[in-house]
């Protein structure tokens, strides 16, 4: 008979939202099947062995980063479920031929808060060069108002009291194979051709 730690259900990977080459020729199939295939795959992997048998393992696992930030004791289970957290919403945030007009309730925000569409991504890219070694830019609802901010490591909004709208991932593996050290080119590509304005818009109305 099964125990109730055996009958915990592990936690998935979720299937890419696109083909590994759908986000060329910006991100390289190459970049994504390494990106996705071997790093989220290994953080979900690595978040169920470290929560089996523990009191998270039958947690969602949004709830396995929120209760597991700032707990030292927990920081292993901690950056192994936020990476995984962070990248499921990253591959919603890229589509093929993304980029452009945000949708009309977002842009209106953006406009509100950075003065312009293009004044936000200008903020988003300068918050993602930035940011010093590993890490993420995200653009946040936090209150009423969007923001810009930066995360290093695996540390995520959610466990901030805001809520992801965007997000980009300035860890090098997001973009060595393609861009080598010239993150601002890939952050800048990757928010002219490829960010999914209509999935932040949708977080917007959530
Ligand atoms: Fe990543």
């Amino acid at each position: 008979m099964a125990t109730a730690a055996s009958t915990a259900s592990p936690l998935t990977l979720p299937p890419l939202p696109y083909p590994e080459n759908a986000l060329e020729p910006v991100i390289s199939a190459k970049t994504l099947s390494f990106h996705y295939g071997k790093h989220h795959k290994t953080y979900v992997e690595t978040t169920n062995k470290l929560i089996a048998g523990t009191e998270l393992a039958d947690l969602p696992l949004e709830q396995i980063v929120t209760s597991t930030a700032g707990r030292p004791e927990r920081t292993g289970i901690f950056h192994n479920a936020a990476q995984a957290w962070n990248h499921t919403f990253y591959w919603r945030c890229l589509k093929s031929k993304g980029g452009g007009e945000p949708p009309a309730a977002l842009k209106q925000k953006m406009e509100e808060a950075f003065g312009s569409v293009d004044a936000c991504k200008k903020e988003l890219s300068a918050a993602a060069v930035a940011q010093f070694g590993s890490g993420w830019a995200w653009l946040v609802l936090e209150g009423s108002k969007l923001k810009v901010l930066k995360t290093a490591d695996a540390d995520t909004p959610i466990t901030q009291g805001s809520r992801p709208l965007l997000t980009l991932d300035v860890w090098e593996h997001a973009y060595y194979l393609d861009y080598q050290n010239r993150r601002v080119d890939h952050v800048n590509a990757v928010l002219d051709k490829l960010a999914n304005w209509e999935f932040a818009a949708q977080n917007l109305s959530k």
